[in-house]
């Protein structure tokens, strides 16, 4: 009765203090001087054994570090699926990648589905078709995000703010309605291309639009948030699955890495973005993360050692390749749950989602369904 009293009179958490912001911003310059020197003992490009056995999603892979993670995914002999928003991007993509490699071996074994994040319409319709295939899905990678620079606040079609449903909401949805087809796949794995920057984000999970006005917007508050959100979200979904279904779920960060991500920024600031080539990695340094990380052999051990743990903790990947951990605010608890349930709330799933899906029911999806 004493703890009730104490929890409902507890002060609710209202941003980072200045000790955590102090923290997580030293963790991110940190990672931004020293990566370079961090991954030093990595070989670029990352080497990959082969691969003909595995089918792997890759979004957002018509630039940058998704791109390169697609072309050295199939060149390894894998099976890749290219989700882009821009189909007729993706395929003369692969017109280029095939004649490079033509010679080499085989034809790579690449195609392209279209999937726009910004629509959770077009994330269920793209979960139909793939799982109507009844093929087997090895590996997911949640690559495709945005940083859009500017104060103004966008919002999606579904009435989202953004970053969050880019970054976060149509990733979940999307891991969620492909479980029948890693489950075919299984062992498989579920590879979310996370940031650093998410030690500097907060989330409110009564406020996760940034819209009530207790916190100012800016990208930089979007873009963190939607990142500690997608890790506190993995972290629940990690310790919920249970071991027999051996899905592991990994959190990266890929390090700071030249791509068009940043292409919202003032052309002032992407030159000298561009001019600090030491620091910033390429895109081929910059997906070794994702590439370690969807093929290391132990990697499903690792996330087996972690379920055992009291806390809802997933394998966060950081950009030397390492098992490192993700920030102390993605460990508090009670928030990691409530973005949980919130965020199965806002993508328009039955609280008990997770659990029919696993069980190979049907559950019902407020998105995608009018298109049919
Ligand atoms: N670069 C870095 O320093 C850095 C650091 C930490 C984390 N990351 C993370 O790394 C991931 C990849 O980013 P990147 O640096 O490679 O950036 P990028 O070059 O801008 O690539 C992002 C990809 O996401 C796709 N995308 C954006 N909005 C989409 C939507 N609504 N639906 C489907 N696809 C969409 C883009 O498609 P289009 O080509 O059609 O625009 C593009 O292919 C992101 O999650 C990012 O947050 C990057």
């Amino acid at each position: 009765m004493k703890n009730e009293t104490a929890a409902l009179t507890k002060k609710k958490k209202e941003g980072l203090g200045w000790i955590e912001s102090i923290k997580g911003w030293a963790c991110v310059f940190h990672e931004f001087l020293f990566q370079r020197f961090m991954s030093s003992h990595l070989q670029n490009p990352f080497p990959l054994p082969p691969l003909n056995h595995l089918t792997c999603i890759v979004t957002g892979s018509t630039s940058g570090i998704g791109r390169e993670t697609a072309r050295q995914l199939a060149e390894a002999g894998a099976h890749v699926v290219m989700a882009v928003r821009n189909t007729k991007a993706a395929h003369e993509l692969i017109q280029q990648w095939q004649n490079d490699w033509s010679g080499k071996g085989l034809p790579l074994n690449l195609e392209a589905m279209e999937l726009d994040l910004l629509s959770l319409d077009s994330v269920v319709r793209f979960s139909n078709l793939w799982n109507a295939r009844l093929s087997p899905l090895h590996v997911l990678i949640n690559n495709a995000g945005i940083f859009s620079m500017g104060e103004e606040q966008k919002f999606s079609k579904d009435g989202y703010e953004q970053h969050l449903q880019v970054n976060h909401l149509a990733p979940a949805l999307l891991s969620l309605l492909l479980f029948p087809s890693l489950i075919r796949g299984s062992p498989s794995r579920i590879i979310n291309v996370n940031s650093i920057m998410h030690y500097v984000g907060f989330v409110d999970p009564d406020d996760m639009n940034v819209v009530s006005g207790k916190r100012k917007f800016t990208s930089l508050v979007g873009y963190s948030s939607s990142k500690l959100a997608q890790v506190m979200f993995n972290n629940v979904l990690s310790k919920r699955l249970p071991l027999e279904t051996r899905i592991s779920v990994v959190c990266l960060s890929p390090g700071a890495v030249l791509t068009n991500v940043a292409r919202d920024l003032p052309r002032y600031v992407q030159v000298q973005y561009a001019l600090i080539p030491y620091f910033i990695f390429s895109p081929q340094e910059g997906c070794r993360s994702t590439l370690f990380s969807a093929t290391d052999a132990q990697i499903p051990e690792h996330c087996e050692k972690l379920k055992n743990d009291d806390k809802p903790i997933c394998t966060f990947i950081s950009q030397d390749c390492k098992h490192s951990k993700p920030s102390e605010e993605a460990h508090n608890l009670e928030t990691a749950n409530r973005v949980w349930e919130k965020t199965i709330e806002l993508i328009g799933l039955p609280f008990d989602a997770l659990e029919r899906l696993l069980e190979g029911e049907e559950v019902q999806r407020r998105y995608g369904t009018q298109q049919q």
